[in-house]
């Protein structure tokens, strides 16, 4: 068997145990012509997860957890790099990601483990010195949603143990931080019913606040509100300026998300990600030296920023403001697509969103390029695209069913010739947002 197709194995056996890769694309059916069968599935494993992580918080916290929850990781279909621009995303959360087993303790005492970071340790603190921060210790994003509720004066009477273990692909972009970060914010509300759950942006808030302020991250909304709010089989289209959202059933037909996983490590602390941010913000400000009432980048039309956009002077926060303004819309004419069941035009705009995000906000890599590429290049590909924050990470890829196994295994030989290891590939179904599970 070609190592390639052992490495696809290798990861498709974290979510769906198989003997053949092959075999399994091959034969991606849809029973009854309606449940699509899903590779990245967390049905299969949810039972497993659970006990370990029960048995987990037994062995390493002396005594049985109270609440066991899970908040997802997401993939963006489309709206790259536009959240915090005031535009719109089109997210979907995903089956896979971030579960969690707490208790209340009696005491002002936090305990805090993962099981995929075993070498770390028990991160302990008081509930009274949360504001100390830790290093590059996975516990900060953790840590920085109790700090959050914490200044937002949401009370929480007590200290608490937490273990956790995730089952996204790590470092894949996939957002497991920000799932870590709802799961804190759900443990929190299940534990101290404190909150309005009523409220669907009030934990994505908290967790965006505990990622921006605490950890350092500058992100916008997206991923937080997708992992609170995702819904099975939908995604859903977020307006990042009012936080109003709507769902849209993926009507996929005879196709499948993929996404494809450069394998290269990404990270976003301490990248070019903040000094995007800051470009787009420059190019906001030199826009309203003539339009003094522009709210957001994204509140310009194409054609209103053709008419001003000599306004920023600079050349690079000038092409920074030309994608979020094409990306914004490519995202509603997507949704319209989608609306209007044309995946053809849906796929289109996904490409042209890579070459944006490539060429003008510089965004991707070589790697992120290549898969993207050899997607567009491929027969049953409707469309590809970088996803995510970039710099690694993933592309999503529209595929038709029948072109699954071609496209991964020809995609992944050529991967291999470029860069000497091989990407992996998820077939992905849309999932339910972050939840109480017992
Ligand atoms: C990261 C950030 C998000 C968003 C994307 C790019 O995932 O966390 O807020 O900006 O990058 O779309």
């Amino acid at each position: 068997m070609p190592a390639y197709i052992t490495s696809i194995i290798a990861v498709l056996a974290m979510v769906q145990p198989c003997d053949k890769v092959k075999t399994v694309l091959r034969s991606y059916k849809d029973p009854a012509g309606k449940e699509p069968i899903c590779v990245m599935s967390k049905q299969k494993n949810c039972s497993d997860i659970v006990s370990q992580l029960s048995r987990s918080f037994r062995e390493t916290m002396g005594y049985a957890e109270g609440v066991i929850c899970f908040a997802p990781g997401r993939v963006n279909l489309i709206g790259e790099h536009i959240d915090y621009n005031g535009g719109h995303v089109f997210p979907c959360a995903l089956t896979l990601g971030t579960y969690g087993a707490a208790a209340r303790r009696s005491d002002d005492r936090i305990r805090f483990y993962s099981m995929d970071f075993p070498d770390d340790g028990i991160l302990e603190t008081d509930l009274s010195s949360i504001h100390t921060r830790t290093g590059k210790h996975w516990g900060k994003y953790a840590l920085g949603v109790v700090w959050a509720f914490l200044e937002k004066g949401l009370s929480i009477s007590s200290g608490f143990d937490f273990v956790c273990k995730g089952d996204l692909p790590p470092k894949a972009g996939l957002s497991s931080s920000a799932s870590l970060e709802v799961l804190v914010g759900t443990v929190l509300r299940a534990l101290f019913s404190v909150g309005d759950p009523a409220d669907p942006a009030e934990l994505p808030l908290l967790a965006q606040m505990a990622e921006n302020q605490y950890v350092g991250m500058n992100c916008g909304i997206m991923d937080q509100f997708a992992s609170a709010n995702g819904k099975k089989d939908h995604a859903l289209l977020l307006d990042c300026a009012s936080l109003d959202f709507r769902y849209a059933p993926l009507d996929l037909q005879d196709c499948r998300i993929v996404i494809a996983n450069t394998n290269k490590p990404h990270e976003l602390v301490g990248s070019a990600y903040n000094d995007r941010r800051a470009e787009c913000e420059e190019a906001l400000a030199d826009l309203r030296t003539v339009l003094p009432d522009l709210p957001a980048l994204c509140a310009l039309t194409p054609a209103d920023f053709a008419a001003h956009k000599e306004a920023i002077r600079r050349d690079l926060p000038r092409r920074r403001a030309a994608h979020a303004v094409s990306e914004e819309a490519r995202t509603l004419a997507a949704f319209d697509a989608l609306q209007h069941h044309d995946l053809y035009a849906f796929g289109r705009l996904m490409n042209e969103s890579h070459i944006s995000l490539r060429d003008d906000f510089e965004v991707s890599c070589p790697e992120l390029d290549l898969l993207a590429e050899l997607a567009w290049q491929t027969d049953g590909v409707l469309g590809a695209r970088m996803t995510g924050g970039g710099f690694g990470g993933c592309t999503v890829n529209i595929v038709r069913q029948d072109a699954l196994a071609t496209f991964t295994e020809k995609t992944n030989a050529a991967y291999r010739t470029r860069f000497g290891y091989e990407a992996s590939f998820y077939v992905v179904r849309p999932g339910d947002g972050a939840a109480l599970i017992s």
